[in-house]
């Protein structure tokens, strides 16, 4: 499994991504996060709900939808929708049947979604060769006045690539950045190398 995240961790394009994220979609579920006790989009959906997060909620990188599963279990009713660059991965998340609405796009850039979201949320999306922090202005603008957003961030990018200043610059209040493990026991046979990775879960709000 170290070639899952070895692969993903490497990505240095949007083709890049949409190839590795093509090769991954049919496995990701059952493979990659069953095998590696993928914890993170269980810490967001726990974190976003504790905090009064409502809906409607756009999910950030949605992939195959781990993040929705884990809010309806943990017993959200609002509406999910949910963005993401791969094709292949959205069409896994379609299959479940969760979303209202899956929009295939790049986060990096200005984003022609409806908006008027009442929270955000978004686990794995914001890590090594993936989504950098140029993307959180973007969408916080599809997110209305008072939204909360819970957003991991791995903490080997945080610093790295600039997050606290970004979020700093933001309109936004009650910032708390919240540490977790990315990963669960299962991840130390599977995957050593990574089974120790942690991620902040950045809790805001709108201002
Ligand atoms: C590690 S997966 C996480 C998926 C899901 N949120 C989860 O926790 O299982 C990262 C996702 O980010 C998406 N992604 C990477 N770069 C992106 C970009 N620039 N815009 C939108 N999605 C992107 C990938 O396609 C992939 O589905």
């Amino acid at each position: 499994m170290s070639g899952g995240l070895d692969n993903a961790y490497s990505i240095a394009s949007p083709a890049d991504c949409l190839r590795v994220y093509r090769d991954w979609a049919e496995s990701y579920d059952a493979g990659f996060a069953a095998g590696m006790d993928y914890l993170l989009p269980a810490h967001v959906a726990r974190a976003f709900l504790a905090a009064g997060g409502t809906g409607p909620v756009l999910d950030v990188g949605a992939g195959t939808g781990l993040l929705a599963e884990r809010l309806v279990g943990m017993g959200f009713g609002g509406v999910i929708d949910g963005v993401d660059l791969s094709p292949e991965m959205l069409g896994r998340a379609r299959e479940k049947a969760i979303y209202r609405d899956l929009v295939q796009a790049d986060v990096t850039a200005p984003l022609a979604l409806a908006g008027g979201y009442a929270g955000i949320v978004s686990s794995g999306t914001f890590t090594h060769g993936h989504v950098g922090p140029e993307a959180l202005p973007h969408i916080l603008a599809l997110a209305r006045r008072g939204a909360q957003v819970a957003i991991s961030v791995n903490t080997g990018v945080f610093a790295a690539q600039g997050f606290a200043a970004v979020l700093e610059a933001l309109p936004i209040e009650g910032l708390q950045l919240i540490e977790v493990e990315i990963y669960g026991q299962a991840a130390r046979s599977m995957d050593p190398a990574h089974a120790g990775d942690h991620a902040l879960v950045a809790l805001f709000r709108k201002a």
